[in-house]
């Protein structure tokens, strides 16, 4: 057994004009088959600790030392693109009227929502993600984590997820990493998040 790359859910040039196809190529067959090989690089160190990633991320001192950052990067970098995929479509999708709801009274509306996700993207400093996850007490909240950290190792639940390293976006938008968070809103799958969001709160 061994961690393997999931294929899309869609072509590779499905999200055009948003996400265009080379960056799709790119961040999809290099950038998370790296995170995989790597992350089964770690585990086989370890096979007595199982593959359960999201397991050993939600617990990350259970992770023997000699392969917890390794896993950290790798483990949580393939898990969040694994993530990533799934929260786009070409379909046009709306949040179900439960998860407009709860948007609307966490953050006083959907546009209010969109500001703060917004300002966690544009201002995680270098690499990172921006995130809308359910917290220890079942409520929405936006935040941002660093490099590959996933929100489930500090006990939240990411229902939706934005890639904000350079790779993610510098083919098409270059530096201007705001024009790709617009265009991301454009293409989230509310489905999917529906259905995190079902499972978590
Ligand atoms: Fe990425």
């Amino acid at each position: 057994m061994a961690i393997i790359l999931p294929d899309l859910p869609y072509a590779y040039d499905a999200l055009e004009p948003y996400i265009d196809a080379e960056t799709m190529h790119l961040h999809h067959d290099k950038h998370h088959q790296t995170y995989v090989n790597n992350a089964n690089a770690a585990l086989e160190k370890h096979p007595e600790i199982g593959e359960d990633l999201e397991a050993l991320l939600a617990d990350v001192e259970s992770i023997p030392a000699d392969i917890r950052q390794a896993l950290i990067n790798n483990g949580g970098g393939h898990l969040n693109h694994a993530l990533f995929w799934e929260l786009m479509t070409p379909e046009k999708t709306a949040p179900s009227a439960e998860l407009a709801a709860a948007i609307d009274a966490t953050f006083g509306s959907f546009e209010d929502f969109q500001a703060a996700f917004t300002a966690a993207a544009t201002t995680r400093f270098g690499s990172g993600w921006a995130w809308l996850v359910v917290n220890k007490e079942g409520k929405l909240e936006v935040t941002s984590t660093a490099n590959q950290d996933t929100p489930i190792s500090g006990g939240k639940k990411p229902i939706l997820g934005l890639d904000v390293w350079e790779h993610a976006y510098y083919v098409k938008y270059r530096n201007v990493r705001p024009d790709y968070i617009k265009a991301f809103f454009s293409v989230i799958n509310w489905n999917k998040v529906d259905e995190l969001y079902a499972a978590a709160k």
